[in-house]
């Protein structure tokens, strides 16, 4: 079977070349992206703080900057910049709030009027948890600050319309360049809860949904196939990989985090039927395997 993701064909055959900023592009998921779009299309990429070759620099805070920015002429603007771990935004609401929340407004006044059309990368954490699953029509009730500042980031490009909403669950895989998810298996023993549920997707699956996605508006959903255990998808990123870590499996919050994770966050769309691939063989081809 060929998955969309690995076919090559992961984008319509009709899918027109797109002038695509991506914002964020020096991320985890933004590095992603950058790799698989760029074949495609023409991307311009962002970096704040991590110099990457290639990309331009802007900080989400200096408004005339990212404005200007987005003046110059895209058919698409990628938003997936931000203030990302949860435990940051629990402690420093009102900072996540100016890099979660404030910059999507800016571009929202920089793109009307114009051809361009906002691309949210949202997240399961908008959620809170205690459903089987959600679907877009489900309503939101997050949890904790990071969840709550990506609402009202989505309320801002709802009431807005004519723009994109992508929610996502947890990403793993390996980035060009940066990876925060693979930094969690980096010490001897990793520590990973059995009692917090997901649906996660595989990076390099990303691009390609979102190239066939694209021409959406509103909300849409991008989940994986199968749903684990956090714990079971760290030992099997682990196994894949041969790291020299030991996966502990943890039960409860740690005592140090103040901040609440929805215990079961599954993504399913009722607007579109793709759903990233299946836990083993996005593992094998993290392995380098051959597929299936
Ligand atoms: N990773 C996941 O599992 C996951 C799940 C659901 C949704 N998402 C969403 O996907 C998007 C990307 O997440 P990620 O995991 O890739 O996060 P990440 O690795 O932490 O990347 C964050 C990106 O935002 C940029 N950034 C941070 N502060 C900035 C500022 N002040 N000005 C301009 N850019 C700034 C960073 O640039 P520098 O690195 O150069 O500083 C980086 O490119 C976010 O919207 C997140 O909510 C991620």
């Amino acid at each position: 079977m060929s998955l969309f993701w690995q076919s090559g064909g992961s984008e319509l055959p009709s899918s027109p070349r797109l002038r695509i900023l991506l914002l964020g592009a020096s991320g985890f998921v933004g590095g992603g992206l950058w790799t698989s779009l760029r074949p495609r299309h023409e991307v311009v990429g962002t970096f704040a703080t991590r110099p990457i070759a290639g990309l331009v620099h802007v900080d989400l805070r200096d408004e005339r900057r990212l404005a200007a920015l987005v003046a110059d002429g895209f058919d698409l603007v990628v938003h997936a910049a931000g203030l990302v771990p949860l435990e940051a935004a629990e402690a420093d609401p009102e900072l996540a709030h100016r890099l979660n929340v404030r910059p999507v407004e800016v571009l929202l006044d920089a793109v009307r009027g114009s051809a361009a059309k906002l691309v949210l990368l949202s997240s399961d954490n908008v959620f809170d948890g205690t459903r089987h699953q959600y679907t877009e029509e489900d309503p939101r009730s997050p949890v904790n600050v990071y969840g709550r500042t990506k609402a009202a980031a989505e309320d801002l490009l709802l009431a807005d319309g004519g723009h994109l909403i992508l929610r996502i669950p947890l990403v793993f895989g390996r980035g060009p360049w940066s990876n925060t998810f693979l930094a969690r298996l980096a010490g001897p023993t990793t520590t990973a809860r059995t009692d917090l549920v997901c649906a996660p997707v595989y990076l390099p699956s990303l691009g390609p949904a979102l190239a066939r996605l694209w021409d959406r508006k509103g909300v849409v959903h991008y989940g994986g196939s199968d749903v684990v255990t956090r714990f079971e998808l760290m030992s099997g990123v682990r196994q894949a990989l041969d790291l020299p870590t030991r996966v502990v499996a943890a039960h409860g919050p740690e005592a140090h985090s103040a901040c609440r994770r929805p215990p079961r966050l599954v993504l399913r769309s009722t607007r579109h039927r793709l759903l990233g691939p299946g836990l083993d063989s996005a593992l094998a081809h993290l392995a380098g395997l051959p597929p299936a």
